[in-house]
């Protein structure tokens, strides 16, 4: 049985959680941005091809009615940026870390679906819709090896409707070994600007929240199941897209770069 939180623990938790990745992705509020103007632009479409309502010139927000999946969602930043500015689609965050998914309930639940499951089994679990409208992941995929990757592009070419989107901000390196030196100072030079450079990292976050009380239970869940990030899997934007053509998506395609930080883009 998952604990459940106090609103106001997970509020600082996550709060602490978001300057902590912002150590990592220094223009994370941008990417997050970025990857809401893609969503709303596909649920327009969507709504065009699928209920012929020309919303594009009305501008008027997306219809209730659309499903976004937030893939390794983690305490639920995107899927709360994205509900924040559009807020008529069902919204629903998928991770395996029991302590991030509890955050994640406390903090924004009363908007936001959570649910606990892995994306490297063979399908999504069944309370997942079969069709939906968008997917969106950040700084999560890396952590899949390219074949369970490869299958879950698969998946989701199956459930995305016609028009809808795929897309994801993740560390993309160009895959080339005279960049890589690049990609790492040209990160850490934005880290120094935009002033980050000191934020708490993974291990000092993860350290501290191994020492809160109240989480306590969480962790030791979290110990059992054993989710440990193993390193990159360092697929290049090129390669990332030659799996989702592989998968059925049409046009892919870099909205939003800085460094090796990518938003990618695959409109189904
Ligand atoms: C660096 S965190 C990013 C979380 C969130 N998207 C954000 O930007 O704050 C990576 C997330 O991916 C999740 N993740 C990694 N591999 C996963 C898998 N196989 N199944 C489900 N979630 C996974 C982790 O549990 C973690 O929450």
């Amino acid at each position: 049985m998952t604990a459940t939180l106090d609103a106001r623990l997970a509020r600082s938790w996550v709060s602490r959680w978001d300057a902590q990745q912002e150590f990592y992705i220094a223009d994370r509020e941008d990417r997050f941005a970025v990857i809401g103007d893609v969503v709303d632009q596909a649920l327009r479409r969507v709504d065009q091809v699928q209920r012929h309502v020309d919303q594009v010139q009305r501008r008027e927000p997306p219809v209730d009615g659309a499903t976004v999946l937030d893939l390794g969602c983690g305490p639920g930043s995107l899927s709360a940026r994205l509900a924040d500015r559009l807020p008529g689609p069902r919204i629903i965050g998928i991770d395996s870390d029991p302590v991030l998914l509890a955050l994640g309930r406390a903090r924004y639940g009363d908007h936001i679906e959570f649910v606990d499951a892995d994306l490297t089994a063979p399908d999504l679990p069944a309370e997942i819709p079969d069709v939906v409208d968008a997917v969106v992941s950040t700084t999560a995929l890396h952590w899949l090896d390219p074949e369970p990757l490869a299958a879950l592009y698969r998946n989701l070419a199956r459930r995305i409707r016609p028009g809808g989107v795929f897309v994801d901000g993740d560390h993309m390196p160009t895959g080339e070994s005279d960049l890589r030196g690049l990609e790492q100072s040209v990160r850490e030079a934005r880290t120094v600007r935009v002033g980050v450079a000191a934020n708490e990292d993974w291990s000092q976050w993860w350290a501290a929240a191994q020492a809160e009380p109240e989480l306590a239970d969480l962790i030791s869940e979290r110990s059992e199941r054993a989710i440990q990030h193993h390193g990159s899997n360092a697929l290049s934007p090129a390669e990332h897209a030659t799996l989702l053509r592989a998968a059925g998506f049409t046009s892919v395609g870099t909205v939003w770069q800085y460094g090796d930080d990518t938003v990618l883009v695959a409109i189904r």
